[in-house]
């Protein structure tokens, strides 16, 4: 499954060069950038662009940023994609602008599209995630209140997953079920730990 490749590679990338992608972070979005706009006219003519047209790519790097939020906070790869998690929603976003361009486009001529209206939500929900993920503009916020918007990001995920499944080819939407069941585990069991403690540290 390409989805799960990608995924591994840029964990890897994450694990051996997390200093260099937050360095040349700037840089790798205005590449970003240009790949993405390019792949909506260079489809036709080069094959590796469908990855990025078909929300490969940019789903991808969201995995990397869901899975960084499901995992033991103390955990080596966890400290090590915490470092690139904010690098990662950024780069996933862009990415996943050819896919939603191309396919929004589409929905203009057919607006009873359901599984285009989920992306969409999804889509528009990442929108204010996205831009307040850079530094400049979160620092104009409270940690907070910051944190309380991101929250949003778990609805996103979620109609992201019910997209990609109705979607995708059977084989496929298995392999993303696969994936998806565990990091609701994962995070569910965080979350609890997280309110166990609050609760406890509150109580006299
Ligand atoms: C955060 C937003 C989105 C993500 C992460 C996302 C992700 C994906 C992925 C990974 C696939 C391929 C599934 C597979 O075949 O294995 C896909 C397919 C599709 N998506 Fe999205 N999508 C998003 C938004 C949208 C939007 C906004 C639309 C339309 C308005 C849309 C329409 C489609 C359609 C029509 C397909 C099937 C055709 C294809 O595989 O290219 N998606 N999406």
């Amino acid at each position: 499954m390409k989805v799960a490749l990608i995924a591994v590679a840029l964990t890897i990338l994450a694990y051996f060069f997390g200093k260099g992608i937050r360095k040349h972070s700037v840089k790798l979005y205005v590449a970003a950038t240009i790949l993405s706009i390019a792949s909506l006219f260079l489809i036709d003519q080069i094959k590796i662009m469908e990855m990025f047209v078909h929300g490969y790519i940019g789903l991808s790097f969201l995995f990397i940023v869901m899975f960084t939020g499901a995992l033991k906070k103390k955990s080596t790869i966890s400290k090590k994609l915490m470092t690139i998690r904010k690098e990662y929603s950024i780069l996933g976003f862009i990415f996943i602008m050819p896919h939603a361009t191309n396919y929004v486009i589409e929905l203009f001529s057919d607006l009873s599209k359901i599984e285009y209206w989920i992306g969409l939500t999804a889509f528009v929900i990442m929108i204010p995630l996205f831009i307040t993920s850079f530094s400049k503009i979160r620092s104009m916020y409270k940690y907070p209140t910051w944190k309380k918007l991101h929250r949003w990001s778990y609805l996103a995920y979620t109609l992201i997953f019910v997209h990609i499944i109705i979607v995708a080819e059977p084989r496929d939407a298995i392999a993303y079920t696969v994936i998806f069941i565990p990091y609701l585990g994962l995070k569910l069991i965080k979350e609890y730990k997280i309110y166990i403690s609050k609760k406890e540290l509150s109580t006299p």
